[in-house]
């Protein structure tokens, strides 16, 4: 079989490295000259763990490529994708469909037979129809299926995602479409992965109901934290005693700054939206919105406190930018908050990530960036955990206080042993516990 993926971003260069794993010839398209350059050359644009010998040994094989040309990548193709952003559209919050529109539209003009045109884009209900209705204008000649194919893999394990999923959804309306996303995806098959087969605009609300869901669960135990350090409890105990329902289940449980990243923010908000207009609100989703919003304003006058009230001439160390540890994701992390409020209130911020990340084009001048974390928390007043990727987990509390000048460490992520830190002579706080 024979697909394009057009969009090399997080989600077009992984299914697309995933399906050429799974024996299909893949050409990714990407407008963006340079990126296509890069891959072609061997490097990576992102940081995806596994992602760079995945691409390597299947354009190796012949069964990966890269392009600028969408109409050499769709020649001859069973099915293209989608996976270009649909970013939230500046002012209203609903999904910008401006990326999704155009390629459909350019899919359209290139096309020589019969194709289907799969979105893994995450698009609001009811943009299928809308793209059967562009194709239709465009080519009234041709017979082009539209189908939705929603992404649920995470960053940072991207890959196990794609290839161990939960479920594969598929929403289409033709026995065709069906058939040639249930042959792209019949490895699966070999693995018992549950296939749910459904209309389009039933798939493209399964993506925002996932999505919105998981974002209520991080919500809901971010504020039972708050409320268990108001009232003597620990979160840990609460979530593990509450998710071993297994009703309720244990993941998504774990408190801390407030959910970010290149999802959860623009899709809730994009959900939120849609529901208005369609005149039946998800307010549980809107009042979620709210409250994460406010959350991450409240950590960074959480680390003020911690300081004694003042941040003014305060040197604060904050390990971890990007929304989650094992990505160079910036989009919508907490830290894009936490650290221009500290920074307002007079504290000089030395930062340190694990992988680089575009977090110097998008932190506020003046900003330091550490070669390592011992260098960050070199002489600091404070040090801020916000992303807990694993090397700081690592980190011996007796070597980051002999590296300090204070001894202020606020784990937000609840990563570190609180009585190691107590007993290395720090004044330690995390989220939701004593
Ligand atoms: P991204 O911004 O990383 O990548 C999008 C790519 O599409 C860019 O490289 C851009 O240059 C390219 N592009 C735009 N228009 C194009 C065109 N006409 N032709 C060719 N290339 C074009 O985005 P992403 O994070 O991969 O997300 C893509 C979609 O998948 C979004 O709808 C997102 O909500 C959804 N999604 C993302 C994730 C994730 O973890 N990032 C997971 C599931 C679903
Ligand atoms: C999320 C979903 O998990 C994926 O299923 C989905 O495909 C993707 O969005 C998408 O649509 O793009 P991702 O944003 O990569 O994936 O990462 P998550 O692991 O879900 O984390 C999102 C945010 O929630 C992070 O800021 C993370 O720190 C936070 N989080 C997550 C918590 O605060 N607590 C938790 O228990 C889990």
């Amino acid at each position: 079989m024979r697909v394009a993926m057009i969009g090399a971003g997080y989600v077009g260069l992984v299914s697309g490295a995933c399906f050429a794993e799974f024996g299909v010839d893949v050409c990714v398209v990407d407008t963006e000259v340079s990126k296509v350059e890069a891959l072609r050359a061997g490097r990576i644009p992102i940081y995806e763990p596994g992602l760079d010998r995945l691409v390597e040994e299947n354009a190796r094989d012949g069964r990966l490529s890269f392009t600028t040309n969408l109409d050499e990548a769709i020649n001859g193709a069973d099915a293209v994708f989608l996976a270009v952003g649909t970013p939230s559209r500046r002012g209203d919050g609903h999904a910008d469909l401006s990326y999704v529109f155009a390629a459909a539209e350019q899919v359209a003009r290139a096309a020589k037979g019969p194709l289907v045109l799969v979105t893994k884009s995450t698009v609001p209900v009811g943009t299928g129809r809308k793209i059967k209705e562009i194709l239709r204008k465009t080519r009234p000649d041709l017979e082009i299926e539209v189908a939705s194919n929603p992404e649920f893999l995470r960053e940072g394990n991207a890959i196990g995602d794609f290839m161990r999923p939960d479920r594969v959804v598929i929403g289409a309306e033709s026995d065709r479409a069906f058939q040639v996303l249930r042959r792209l995806y019949r490895p699966l098959y070999l693995i018992e992965t549950p296939i749910v087969q459904t209309g389009l605009e039933t798939a493209e609300l399964i993506k925002y109901a996932a999505n919105a869901f998981l974002a209520v669960k991080i919500t809901f135990i971010n504020q039972m934290a708050d409320l268990c350090e108001k009232a003597g409890a620990d979160v840990h105990d609460v979530a593990r005693g509450m998710g071993l329902d297994g009703r309720i289940g244990r993941k998504f449980l774990h408190a801390g700054p407030g959910y970010g990243g290149s999802c959860f923010p623009k899709d809730t908000l994009a959900l939120a939206r849609t529901a208005q207009e369609l005149g039946a609100p998800v307010t549980i989703v809107e009042q979620t919105i709210a409250a994460n919003d406010a959350r991450k304003e409240a950590m960074a006058e959480r680390v003020i406190a911690a300081l004694g009230g003042s941040a003014a001439g305060k040197t604060v160390a904050v390990l971890g930018l990007t929304f989650k540890p094992e990505t160079d994701d910036m989009r919508d992390a907490p830290s894009l908050v936490v650290v221009p409020r500290l920074v307002e209130a007079g504290a000089t911020i030395r930062t340190y990530d694990p992988q680089p990340s575009h977090a110097r084009q998008m932190m506020p001048a003046g900003v330091q960036f550490a070669e390592t974390a011992l260098d960050a928390v070199e002489s600091a007043d404070a040090v801020v955990l916000l992303t807990e990727w694993n090397e700081f987990r690592a980190l011996s509390p007796q070597k980051l206080k002999s590296a300090m000048r204070g001894d202020v460490v606020l784990d937000l992520r609840n990563a570190w042993d609180p009585a190691a830190f107590r007993e290395a002579g720090f004044t330690y706080q995390s989220i939701g516990r004593q």
